[in-house]
């Protein structure tokens, strides 16, 4: 017998929230939020303008200068912030199926992954909202030195559609800790659990004016990053935008912090346990139908062990079951939106006809919806546009290499350093892939392991700043030195 799917819920909440209150667009102007499993209407949204975000800046910028947020008594900051995330774990579900909804993600891992990941890192930085200390410093003379730790402001924060709930909670956690109000913009094609969440904000009581939620497109995001009273950016997308936000943000010189995208190799020695290898490598990729900035979108694999590793990997994407993500059993669902499906129906057109082999998939599945099969292309070369470009989609190359001699630069050779991983039983090669490998993240004999405490970003094109840990803390903070004559 089938299993029952999950209903798809009520949509609540489609318009913005400016100073605590639910708003139209100022140009009265929507937009469509598709699904992407039948290619129809879910709701319109409105689309914020240049006088929205102007509002919503100024509702920040009065919530941060005489607003209780700042001055509340820290413990009473996460004591909110706590409420947020058990609102959040009380309504996991109907949040769930709203991002399952809006993004095409299965139901189970919006449950199983989304949720408990989202709440998680809301929760440990409502821990840090009262340790956030300063130091006293022994400096010469009969001076009392001390620093405080304060609060950037307004931060303005733009985010994508791949995990909209948990990008919502690593952008918001450390920033409500540290004092900061926001202007927030989710993406265009997911804005409606972001707007959910803001409700579930204001049922906490977090004070009006310190979450603000504008939806709209990339004009909106940009008209954030150009507003003179925003004091820090946070983005997290595509690093053609990021080049694009920081010309912006540079008139009115903003703190930015960036994490991008990547093209993360995943090495296996033939050495490695190769069932874990096998299952690490097919998570780490096709997980979230391959919308991962860390992705492991390059496979490299010890040529001795190149033929049965191949085999076996390629009869593991045969089993993932693709189909309606509110499906329990389901674990890929469609892709985001038409713009990503075509791009990635490019990169698959490209990698047969650069000549890498295409040993499964390689087309669209079925006939309507963004829905692409598992795909592994084998014997692809490091000069190949599918070894080199983001795909961001379920779309797997395989490189075969020699010998740890030339895996490093075979490795680092790519203008990204998201992250890398490196599967083997010899611990001595683990720590030097580790300790060579350009990249913000290693994973041994593991694959996409997160924590809200284990610091995340990247080297290179990959990003600037890390998000998570105590260290996330600091995008939010300026420090003060305040010294004091004793004499
Ligand atoms: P994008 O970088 O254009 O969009 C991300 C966010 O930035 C959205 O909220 C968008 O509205 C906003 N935005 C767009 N232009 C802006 C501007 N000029 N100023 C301020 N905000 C702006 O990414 P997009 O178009 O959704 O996807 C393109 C590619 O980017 C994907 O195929 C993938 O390769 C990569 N990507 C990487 C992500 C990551 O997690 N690092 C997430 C999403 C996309
Ligand atoms: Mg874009």
């Amino acid at each position: 017998m089938a299993a029952a799917l999950i209903a798809p819920p009520k949509i609540r909440q489609t318009n913005m929230l400016i100073g605590g209150k639910w708003q139209e667009s100022r140009s009265g102007k929507r937009f469509k939020s598709i699904n992407p499993v039948n290619e129809q209407v879910i709701a319109e949204v409105p689309e914020g303008s240049e006088a929205d975000v102007d509002a919503a800046v100024k509702a920040a910028r009065k919530a941060f200068e005489s607003g209780p947020w700042h001055t509340m008594d820290a413990r009473d900051r996460g004591r909110l912030m706590n409420k947020l995330a058990d609102l959040m774990e009380a309504n996991l579900n109907e949040l769930a199926a709203l991002e399952t909804l809006d993004n095409g993600k299965p139901i189970s891992d919006a449950r199983g992954a989304d949720l408990p990941l989202a709440i998680d890192c809301l929760r440990y930085y409502a821990g840090w909202a009262d340790k956030l200390t300063g130091d006293t410093i022994p400096i010469r003379g009969n001076y009392f030195c001390y620093t405080r730790r304060e609060p950037v402001g307004v931060a303005g924060q733009i985010i994508p559609w791949n995990f909209p709930i948990l990008m919502a909670a690593w952008k918001w956690g450390p920033a409500l800790a540290a004092g900061c109000t926001i202007v927030m913009k989710p993406a265009e094609q997911t804005p409606l659990t972001c707007l959910r969440m803001a409700e579930l904000a204001q049922e906490a009581g977090i004070p009006d004016g310190v979450i603000n939620v504008v939806t709209g497109y990339g004009d909106t995001g940009a008209a954030i990053v150009r507003h003179p009273g925003v004091d820090k950016i946070a983005f997290t997308g595509h690093y053609e935008t990021a080049q694009k936000i920081m010309v912006d943000a540079a008139r009115t010189l903003k703190r930015i912090t960036f994490e991008l995208g990547g093209k993360s190799p995943n090495v296996v020695f033939a050495d490695a346990d190769l069932d874990a290898a096998v299952a690490g490598a097919e998570f780490g990729l096709f997980f979230n139908q391959g919308q991962c900035c860390c992705a492991g979108s390059r496979l490299f694999v010890e040529q001795s062990i190149y033929d049965q590793f191949v085999e076996k990997v390629v009869a593991r994407a045969k089993t993932r079951q693709l189909g309606d993500p509110f499906d329990p059993k389901t674990t890929q669902g469609p892709q985001v939106d038409s713009d990503q499906f075509n791009k990635i129906l490019g990169y698959i057109d490209k990698g047969k006809s650069e000549g890498a082999e295409c040993l499964t998939g390689g087309a669209r599945f079925g006939d309507k919806g963004y829905f692409i099969q598992p795909t592994v292309f084998g014997n692809v070369t490091d000069e190949m546009s599918i070894a080199k470009d983001e795909i961001f989609g379920p779309v797997m190359s395989i490189l075969p290499f020699k010998n740890a001699d030339e895996i490093i630069e075979r490795a680092n050779s790519t203008y990204y350093g998201l992250a890398a991983a490196v599967w083997t039983r010899d611990v001595v090669k683990a720590h030097q892939f580790a300790a060579k490998v350009r990249a913000g993240t290693v994973w041994v004999n593991c694959y996409d392991v997160f924590d809200a405490a284990a610091p995340f970003g990247g080297f290179k094109f990959s990003g600037m700043g890390r998000e998570l840990g105590e260290i996330a803390l600091s995008n939010y903070t300026e420090s003060k030195t305040v010294t004091m004559s004793l004499s």
